[in-house]
């Protein structure tokens, strides 16, 4: 897979794309992550990218023309489009088992007030992460590419993931280590039977539970 991230910040990437899991992911060539600075692509003799809402209000918008020109010249075929903003179809587990199928990404991150309406012409997918408003969109394109990234065949095994939570719209159940016991706190007891069968039928009633208390949401669906 190749991830083209734009954004005008891209010293903002140092460092989180070269630990943990995504690192894995690159070394071992399961993707391929670009920076790209759509001020590169500006026509403006002062490299503007944004300027002053129509209409009036607070903040500065985003420009068309560098980020049209910029997204033209990387798009192929095989190329998703995604802009950020608060906007956007909430981002869920399921989103990122779909896009971790497609072989190219293109991640517009938005910044300053917003971006020009016109932008979501070339966009496929408009995604939000939450409901909270950040600064930019370059935390939330590392959530999506850190979501993504562990989804590919051979980053993590396959168990991990399907354990995880908001597989069949389940959180994960507790999980303990050694020690047995932790200032007076014990691991259940069966989960140190090594009936095989409890276990399993231990795990999703605690999975049940949790879901139920936590995300009634859920668990209704
Ligand atoms: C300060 S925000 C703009 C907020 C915009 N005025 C609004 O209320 O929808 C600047 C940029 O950060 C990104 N952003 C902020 N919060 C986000 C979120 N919850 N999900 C996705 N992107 C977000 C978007 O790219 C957005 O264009």
């Amino acid at each position: 897979m190749r991830i083209d991230i734009l954004t005008l910040f891209p010293n903002m990437f140092q460092g989180v794309f070269q630990e943990s899991i995504v690192r894995r992911a690159i070394d071992l060539g399961k993707v391929e992550i670009h920076l790209v600075n759509f001020r590169d692509y500006t026509m403006d003799p002062h490299h503007k990218v944004d300027d002053t809402p129509y209409g009036g209000g607070a903040g500065m918008v985003l420009m068309c023309q560098p980020i049209f020109d910029c997204v033209r010249s990387l798009k192929t075929e095989d190329s998703k489009v995604i802009l950020l903003t608060p906007g956007g179809k909430p981002y869920r587990q399921e989103m990122a088992y779909e896009l971790s199928h497609a072989k190219h990404l293109i991640i517009i991150c938005g910044h300053y007030e917003g971006f020009d309406e016109r932008i979501k012409s070339i966009c496929d997918m408009q995604i939000s992460i939450g409901d909270y408003v950040l600064t930019g969109g370059e935390i939330p394109s590392m959530v999506l590419v850190d979501s993504i990234t562990r989804l590919l065949p051979g980053v993590i095994t396959d168990e991990s993931h399907i354990n995880d939570s908001f597989h069949n719209q389940l959180l994960d159940y507790p999980t303990y280590t050694k020690p047995r016991v932790f200032e007076g706190m014990e691991v259940p007891e069966v989960l140190t039977s090594g009936d095989h069968k409890k276990i399993e039928e231990y795990r999703y009633q605690e999975s049940v539970r949790l879901t139920k208390e936590n995300r009634p949401d859920l668990f209704d669906k």
